[in-house]
């Protein structure tokens, strides 16, 4: 029986470990071998990595997904994709949703995972129509999480909905890594026994329990796992690529992998790692199993932002409160499933409700978008009184939100003018304006250094 992996060096276990600081030529050297390590997909662009690019790696985002497609030619590159958020944290108007997505897959993403953070999938539709519109796989994601609404009848709807859309897989993705293997094994045989799509698992080792989920999952008939090659696995990242093809090898699975080629990677990935971990970026903290999480459901980038941001305001005694604190605002807010920018917004709302010493003393902007609606529809039922407070008369929204914005791209091309080279430059700047700015105006002096080097050496 054959199950395949997706490798999430380049982008998650990036971003879960390291914040996502590796800089291309960090990987570049290794490209060539992972494209013939006979992974399923290289997940490499998307999520965090189109922020860090421009703005602490000086790089361009689509210039490195063009190198390295560059690189890979064989295996399909995927990519994480917010819906309407795309690759942000606010909802963008349809028109610059459809034209990232063809533009990624013009510069080579071959499979776009799409989600929407609270599973509300009138914020995806756009984003998988345009995918297929594309040529490209569109891969619908459902968001795992636990709480009083979210049973397996709710997980099978989402899937129902998800095949109705015409995705070509559906990924359940448990960003905290607190799926366990009971729960992967009942929930992805429910799913294979009414959905015709194959099933992707996507979940993190920061509980622990991630390679025996995995384990179970695959039991259960899941078709592709996502894992990390062990260098950059475990703790917050996702379980050694290694290690789970060698447990599912023995039990009579096949992955297609070279073994011999995986042990390359990971001895080009160590000296990276170690690196990382003296400079600091990489904290040891984050590859260890923390079990917490099973109570607290605090996903690892999540994790990773709460302690950097106490410790800055030197607050770090106040983790423990403020991780207590976390499943109280999330239960006012609806359960929403921790993951970005919910995570962000649950976690500095908590952040603020217990460093202020009194619960909603202020509320963020976000937490009254959210309550408007503007990010879409809440799974449960919401702190009616909360609500109250913050909207007084006003009631919230029941359409899109996306419906009541104007088309953006034409009016962003005139706005920043030759300072874009192309559409993706304007995509950049529609997304992150100021730091798509700064790059630019970067990009063109390093240029002009380079220009006048030349002259010189001449
Ligand atoms: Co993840």
């Amino acid at each position: 029986m054959k199950v395949n992996i997706t490798e999430t060096v380049l982008r998650d276990a990036n971003q879960s470990l390291i914040a996502t600081r590796m800089p291309f030529s960090d990987f570049e050297g290794i490209l060539e071998k992972i494209d013939d390590a006979g992974y399923h997909s290289i997940e490499c662009w998307g999520g965090a990595t189109f922020d860090s690019c421009l703005r602490y790696l000086n790089e361009d985002p689509w210039e490195r997904l063009r190198k390295i497609k560059s690189k890979i030619k064989k295996t399909k590159l995927q990519m994480l994709l917010r819906g309407q958020n795309i690759i942000a944290y606010k909802h963008y108007p349809d028109d610059v949703v459809r034209k990232f997505v063809e533009h990624a897959i013009q510069n080579g993403i071959d499979i776009i995972r799409i989600f929407d953070a609270l599973n509300d999938f009138r914020n995806i539709e756009v984003a998988v129509e345009q995918t297929l519109k594309s040529g490209g796989h569109a891969q619908g994601a459902i968001c795992y999480t636990i709480s009083p609404i979210h049973n397996l009848e709710n997980y099978i709807k989402l899937g129902k909905q998800l095949e109705g859309m015409g995705v070509d897989s559906i990924c359940i993705k448990d960003m905290s890594g607190i799926m366990g293997p009971q729960e992967a094994y009942d929930l992805i045989k429910a799913l294979k026994e009414t959905i015709n799509k194959p099933i992707v698992l996507h979940t993190h080792s920061t509980t622990g329990l991630g390679p025996i989920t995995y384990f179970k999952a695959v039991e259960a008939g899941c078709d592709v796992i996502d894992c990390a090659i062990s260098a950059f696995s475990g703790g917050t990242s996702q379980p050694a690529t290694e290690s789970l093809h060698f447990a599912l090898k023995q039990s009579g699975y096949e992955t297609g992998l070279d073994e011999v080629i995986l042990k390359e990677i990971n001895d080009f990935f160590k000296p990276v790692k170690d690196k990382f971990i003296q400079s600091g970026v990489l904290d040891p903290y984050v590859l260890g199993s923390e079990t917490d999480a099973l109570v607290y459901q605090v996903p690892g980038g999540m994790l990773s932002n709460l302690i950097s941001q106490l410790k800055q305001s030197n607050s770090l005694d106040k983790l423990a409160e403020v991780l207590q604190e976390i499943p109280r605002v999330r239960k006012d807010l609806g359960y929403p499933p921790l993951v970005t920018p919910m995570s962000q917004i649950v976690g500095a709302q908590a952040t603020t409700n217990v460093l202020l010493g009194e619960r909603y003393q202020s509320i963020s902007t976000e937490v009254k978008s959210y309550f408007r609606g503007e990010y879409g529809k809440a799974p449960g039922e919401v702190n009616a009184e909360l609500v109250k407070k913050v909207l007084g008369d006003e009631e919230p929204m029941t359409h899109r939100f996306a419906d009541t914005l104007e088309p953006e791209f034409e009016k962003a091309k005139k706005e920043i003018g030759s300072m874009a080279k192309n559409d993706e430059d304007v995509l950049s700047y529609i997304i992150f304006p100021p730091i798509a700015e700064k790059f630019f105006k970067y990009r063109e002096e390093s240029a002009a250094l380079k220009v006048n080097y030349t002259i010189t050496k001449v």
